[in-house]
């Protein structure tokens, strides 16, 4: 078996037009606010797709740069892939032309590596490079490749890239993680679909998206079921069919306004957002002193509270669904620097996603990282602008929310990051009332 340590490629991501966003802060945000299709849920349901070769249709699906990054891959397998109006894409797998993921796609975005279960199950063999993606911690995927050789798979690693192959169809089995793994889970889902027989995956994550990602395969016709909480069935099929779903909405980005709306001391509506998907963000909000109300397809928050003395500090900490989302952690220590007292952060996910805090530092916020999964933010402290770089996804998000909090002007580098998630993130921000503009700071090859 060849040496699986972490391939370091030299890869020269080509020259991206350098944007930034430059944000006024201080002004309290009003209005109401639509929320997009889940990214989470809509990655995956593409590369579920290539489960068959009838025509898929999703609506609902948010215009983001990973969706055009995933789609680009389809395209380069010889997918078809149709985009007939604003957030619907249609796929249609025929056939492929090559069973090849390369590093561009890899190295853009993690979530490509959930083409290996499904184009292993249905085409019995594929070359997938090492994932990239966000800078939020080493991202192994050996889990995945462990559970895929449980199903039967024989994998093979060499120089940055997964050889998988599975000599007939892949057999049934007892998938069993050491902890929860959103993709991994997805990816021995997929896979299991078309397998020959019984698949017993757990512990399985239980995120809104995994099971989003259910129902839709249960529309093909694959016979999958979480069976317990922390378990997911499948009995193997021989083909599945075309069908058509519509993305939950996106309970990342809803958490990511409400904060919004919070430390801008403001009244914001979400409209779509699904309250049931967002049990421990509201908690955590109605801990700290925010009003929250909240209806079917609708959450209302008022910062009021910041004018009359400010939050409560509290502790959070990260867990997998029903626990506090990891993605949700960011924009909740911006919260954090305007609550009274010192609240303790244990980021218990991922390694190394508190790093972007030292951006937060350096608009004024009391911040002390204590080691890779612990912080402790005092407050409330006034934040100013400042000029800022993002390092991830969501670590830019929650920037745009300091920004929005601080009094003066914030130059924020790299939104390329923040459009990788977030669906017309400026215009929502400006049609609430915020003073945000999109930048390009010309030519140059990012570092990635
Ligand atoms: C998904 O990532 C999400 N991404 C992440 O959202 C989210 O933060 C994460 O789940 C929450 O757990 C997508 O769905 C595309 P994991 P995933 O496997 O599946 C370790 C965003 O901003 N691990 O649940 O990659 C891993 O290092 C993104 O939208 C292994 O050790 O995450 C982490 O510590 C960021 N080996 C833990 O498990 C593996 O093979 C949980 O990661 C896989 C994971």
């Amino acid at each position: 078996m060849a040496d699986e340590r972490p391939f370091h490629w030299e890869y020269r991501p080509e020259p991206v037009e350098r944007e930034l966003f430059r944000v006024e802060g201080g002004r309290p945000l009003h209005g109401t606010v639509p929320i997009s299709g889940a990214k989470n849920a809509a990655l995956k349901m593409l590369a579920a797709a290539t489960l068959t070769g009838e025509r898929c249709r999703f609506t609902n699906v948010p215009e983001i740069e990973d969706v055009r990054v995933m789609t680009d891959t389809l395209r380069d397998l010889g997918v078809v892939v149709d985009h007939p109006e604003p957030n619907v894409y249609e796929v249609a797998s025929g056939d492929v032309d090559w069973l090849f993921v390369p590093l561009e796609a890899a190295a853009k975005m993690r979530a490509s590596f959930i083409l290996l279960g499904p184009l292993l199950t249905r085409f019995g063999q594929v070359i997938i490079s090492n994932p990239g993606g966000d800078r939020i911690g080493r991202r192994p995927v050996d889990l995945h490749v462990d559970a895929l050789r449980a199903l039967g798979a024989e994998i093979d690693y060499r120089y940055g890239y997964y050889y998988a192959r599975s000599p007939g169809r892949l057999r049934g089995g007892e998938v069993r993680f050491p902890f929860v793994t959103v993709m991994g889970t997805e990816n021995a889902m997929l896979a299991a679909t078309l397998a020959q027989g019984h698949t017993v995956i757990r512990p399985a994550a239980a995120e809104p998206e995994v099971d989003d990602l259910i129902a839709f395969l249960q529309k093909m016709g694959a016979n999958v079921e979480r069976t317990l909480p922390d378990t997911i069935e499948v009995h193997g099929r021989r083909r599945l069919r075309g069908a058509e779903h519509r993305v939950i909405p996106d309970r990342i980005e809803a958490g990511t306004f409400m904060v919004a709306a919070a430390v801008t001391g403001g009244d914001v509506s979400l409209r779509g957002a699904d309250a049931g998907h967002l049990g421990a963000v509201l908690q955590t909000l109605e801990r700290t002193g925010v009003a929250v109300e909240s209806g079917p397809d609708f959450v209302r928050v008022s910062g009021a509270a910041l004018r009359d003395g400010g939050f409560r500090g509290c502790d959070i900490e990260t867990a997998p669904y029903p626990g506090l989302a990891t993605d949700v952690q960011p924009p909740l220590c911006v919260l954090l620097t305007q609550a009274r007292g010192t609240s303790h952060v244990h980021e218990a996910i991922f390694e190394d996603r508190l790093d972007w805090l030292g951006e937060l530092r350096r608009m004024g916020a009391d911040v002390t990282v204590r080691d890779a999964h612990h912080a402790e933010i005092r407050g409330p402290r006034r934040l100013h602008g400042a000029d800022v770089d993002i390092s991830d996804l969501r670590a830019g998000a929650s920037l745009i929310l300091a920004a929005l909090a601080a009094d003066g002007t914030t130059t924020i580098r790299g939104a390329h990051h923040v459009h990788r998630g977030y669906e017309n993130i400026e215009r929502k921000f400006l049609d609430l009332g915020a003073q945000i503009e999109r930048v390009a700071e010309g030519i140059a090859t990012p570092t990635s």
